[in-house]
């Protein structure tokens, strides 16, 4: 026994010892060890850029004048984001140039009229980094995150891709027309292709945010099972809102200031009401039952399976209809896609839970009720997956909680960001980080 033992033992540690070293000094060389990643981003976690056509007619001579005060030469100008526009006359100008119509004839959805729009730079995380570049410090989205990706060797363009979106557009279930979005998830897909082969033909690890999380997993249940096992080695979703939030009912009925104590949102409610992505993220009946109160008035009360009532009754008749024939059965069902999905979530941050609406209706913003949750997403919410894929026998689910962390803090919060390159770290070694549904 004995030598030969040692020999092999030596020699071994030879053939390993070389490339262990040569993988600390050379980038190049690591790389080729990682898994590519894609990172998706949340609603409004990307840069947008729009510009004007003769056919825009401004409601106002101010919003001619004064706005956008910079555009490049092909009239470009960043939508979103641009400090600028939290001044009261330009949130006006601002948000309409952000609202979307729904067109009854085409079943779709469309910019306001005379107003284009496009996301720069698919493929790079570039707009991903800040939402205005000109103000870093209070506009990083997800810098944090791909900074702490490059440490582990990451390289923008070459095994780290970024694929921002028009975040205001969603997408629809089967049958009906979606062109924005559905655009988006062919150049995804393109995107995924890319990266892989870019890598060796390595399958990709999907990391999204928030809203991005829904869209990732229509991606995957939109291809093919042998595309999804060819291209996508894990999915690590951060802070999916997969059974929607209360606070979306807020939004709707009373607008959402972004967290800015000078925006009214009123000015940014009728906005806000046209994007289709809100519409998504409505509360689904699977997590919030009928029992439950959600939206409580004087005159009425609204449970998930009241949403159109709600809609009519805010004053918002124009969404029922999207709401009942799109939005609907697209969330009937989380379909599990095979591919082992790993949810890192925040939790104990007071969470709307119920809003209690007074005499002067929803002009008025409610008194509110907290629950648990990051936030901005309740907690049944983001642990949606747990109960709907427990009997999959084929679908690894691993859920990470994180004490404290808000539904954004998780793309900043220094132990968030360790938790996720843990998570990272352990799919590039080979490491199971998942455990079957039904064993947890
Ligand atoms: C994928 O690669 C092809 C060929 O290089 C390129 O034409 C295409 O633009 C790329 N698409 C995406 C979405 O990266």
């Amino acid at each position: 026994m004995g030598s030969s033992m040692v020999m092999i033992v030596i020699s071994t540690m030879l053939a390993v010892m070389p490339c262990t070293c040569y993988a600390i000094t050379n980038n190049n060389y690591r790389q080729q060890q990682l898994y590519p990643v894609v990172l998706v981003p949340g609603a409004g976690g990307n840069q947008l850029e729009a510009r004007l056509t003769k056919e825009y007619k401004a409601t106002s001579w101010l919003c001619n004048k004064f706005y956008p005060l910079k555009k490049d030469e092909g009239g470009w100008f960043r939508l979103w984001f641009e400090v600028g526009v939290l001044l009261a006359p330009l949130t006006e100008c601002f948000a309409e140039r952000m609202t979307l119509y729904y067109h009854e004839e085409l079943d779709d959805y469309r910019n306001a009229p005379g107003v284009e729009t496009r996301v720069s730079k698919f493929g790079s995380t570039e707009s991903l980094l800040y939402l205005d570049p000109s103000l870093k410090k209070i506009t990083a989205y997800m810098e944090p995150l791909v900074k702490s990706l490059q440490m582990l060797g990451y390289i923008d363009s070459q095994s780290l891709f970024g694929a921002p979106y028009d975040f205001r557009y969603g997408l629809a279930s089967e049958g009906h027309p979606c062109e924005v979005g559905s655009t988006y998830l062919q150049n995804l897909k393109q995107l995924i292709e890319n990266a892989s082969n870019l890598n060796g033909g390595k399958p990709i690890i999907l990391i999204s945010h928030s809203l991005g999380g829904l869209y990732a997993l229509q991606l995957l249940n939109r291809n093919p099972p042998e595309w999804r096992q060819q291209y996508v080695k894990h999915f690590i979703a951060l802070s999916a809102p997969w059974g929607g939030t209360v606070d979306e009912m807020l939004t709707f009925a009373s607008g959402n200031a972004l967290g800015v104590p000078l925006v009214n949102p009123l000015l940014v409610r009728d906005e806000q009401r046209s994007s289709e992505s809100n519409l998504w993220l409505m509360p689904r009946r699977n997590q919030f039952p009928s029992t439950t109160p959600l939206v409580i008035t004087p005159d009425s009360s609204y449970s998930s399976f009241d949403i159109s009532r709600f809609l009519e009754d805010i004053g918002f008749e124009e969404g029922v209809h999207p709401y009942e024939t799109r939005i609907l059965p697209l969330v009937e069902k989380l379909v599990a896609p095979g591919v082992p999905v790993t949810c890192i979530v925040g939790n104990g941050v007071p969470t709307a839970e119920t809003l209690y609406y007074g005499e002067k209706g929803f002009d008025e913003q409610p008194e509110i009720l907290y629950g648990d949750g990051d936030g901005t997403v309740n907690m049944v919410s983001l642990l949606a997956l747990e109960d709907e894929w427990r009997d999959e026998e084929n679908q690894k689910l691993k859920v990470i909680k994180l004490a404290g962390i808000s539904h954004m803090d998780i793309l900043k919060d220094d132990s968030a960001l360790e938790h996720i390159i843990d998570v990272l770290s352990a799919i590039n070694s080979g490491i199971s980080t998942s455990s079957f549904v039904s064993h947890l």
